[in-house]
């Protein structure tokens, strides 16, 4: 399982210790309009969703990250803060492709945090992963979701369904990732 650091950020895989932490971000109600219905006890969804990316990061190697405020201390060394948000890969057998996901604690909504831990993602998932490609998914009405998606430089179609649900879809290839990124 891999973990990773971002200029303000670490990822690395969530563990059940985070489960209230987690429940926090994940059912905080600005966060949860915009994901799939979860319903039932959050705890309990928040510890099943931890063990499917735990089973995940066992099976592909890539699943999504917790993402946690990187703390500096004087020694010029960091620490891993809060938990605010969950960001990474998952593979989508309705799309039979890999998404890049995303969904950060308001508090930090606007400060570019969702944009940085992306660019991780999606660097991990072509330079360690080796993808061809990564998609990601959203409403048409989330718009902040599908505009850091065009920021990212994907392109979007063709739109789809998912868990019953009309979803646009945004993609990009390793090559045109590379290009952006050199
Ligand atoms: C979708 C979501 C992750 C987007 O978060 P976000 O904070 O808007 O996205 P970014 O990290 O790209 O931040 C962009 C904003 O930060 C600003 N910003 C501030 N400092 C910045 C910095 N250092 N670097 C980059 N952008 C910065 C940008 O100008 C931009 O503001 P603008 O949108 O007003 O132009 C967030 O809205 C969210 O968690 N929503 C709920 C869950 C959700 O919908 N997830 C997606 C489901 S498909």
């Amino acid at each position: 399982m891999s973990v990773v650091v971002t200029p303000r950020l670490i990822l690395r895989p969530l563990v059940p210790a985070d489960v209230e932490a987690y429940v926090a971000m994940r059912f905080h109600a600005a966060v949860a309009q915009w994901l799939p219905v979860s319903d039932g006890d959050p705890r309990e969804r928040a510890h099943a969703t931890i063990s499917a990316f735990a089973a995940d990061w066992s099976a592909r190697g890539y699943a999504p990250w917790g993402a946690f405020e990187r703390a500096a201390l004087n020694s010029g060394v960091s620490r891993e803060g809060r938990l605010v948000g969950h960001v990474g890969l998952r593979f989508l057998p309705e799309f039979d492709g890999t998404e890049v996901l995303y969904a950060f604690h308001p508090d930090l909504h606007g400060g570019g945090y969702a944009r940085e831990a992306a660019e991780a993602s999606l660097d991990f998932g072509f330079d360690v992963v080796g993808l061809s490609s990564i998609l990601a998914i959203t409403l048409e009405t989330n718009v902040r979701s599908w505009g850091l998606m065009k920021r990212l430089g994907m392109t979007r179609g063709p739109d789809g369904r998912y868990k019953g649900i009309d979803v646009v879809r945004y993609n990009i290839d390793a090559a045109t990732w590379r290009a952006r990124r050199t």
